[in-house]
């Protein structure tokens, strides 16, 4: 299956997810990275590991809907099977959403239904959970809502920091995600 990874920022999820493609078993191949910001880091790191990656910005375009076309054009283009979100910050419309009902999946750093949006790991603290962690799930119109695909839990420390517990669960969000995404690919290879 060919898949996309959309991006806003950083990209080490979108990473895992193309060191993850390179064993030769795996059943998905990241054709095409979109970054809705130009100066994101992660598009540097796809082109270094030699895959397309595309800056398509919301500003030239007069609406959400043109920007949204734009992406389909580019997923299009690239005869994209499966969209993968990875710190993309944008709410997809249900418009866009529909052709992809059931290819489309986001990870998000919290155990969902638990902290959607955003800050999740100092509302972890500041709830006093004792554990926290990361959801891979199907995306949906609402954010942060479709059924969860795949979870993985770490403990909240007592000392831990918005960033300790971060990097705590980011460790386990690029275990989870491409182990959720050849898990798709595979149901849709079906
Ligand atoms: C990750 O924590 C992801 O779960 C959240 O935003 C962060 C993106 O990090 N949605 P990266 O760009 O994948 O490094």
């Amino acid at each position: 299956k060919r898949c996309a990874v959309l991006i806003s920022g950083r990209g080490s999820n979108m990473e895992a997810l193309v060191q993850a493609a390179k064993a030769p078993d795996y059943p998905a191949e990241i054709v095409l990275v979109i970054s809705d910001k130009p100066e994101a880091k992660g598009l540097d790191t796809a082109r270094d590991h030699g895959i397309p990656a595309r800056a398509i910005s919301r500003a030239p375009y007069p609406s959400k809907r043109a920007h949204e076309k734009a992406i389909q054009e580019a997923l299009d283009e690239h005869e994209v099977d499966i969209v993968c979100l990875a710190g993309f910050m944008r709410l997809l419309s249900g418009e866009f959403l529909e052709p992809w009902a059931g290819r489309i999946i986001n990870i998000h750093p919290s155990l969902l239904p638990r902290h959607k949006g955003l800050d999740t790991h100092a509302r972890a603290i500041e709830t006093g959970d004792t554990v926290h962690g990361c959801s891979v799930h199907h995306v949906t119109a609402g954010m942060d809502e479709g059924p969860v695909i795949m979870q993985a839990q770490v403990p909240v420390l007592p000392d831990d920091t918005p960033d300790t517990l971060a990097a705590r669960v980011l460790t386990e969000e690029h275990r989870i995600y491409p182990l959720a995404l050849a898990e798709l690919a595979e149901e849709l290879a079906d």
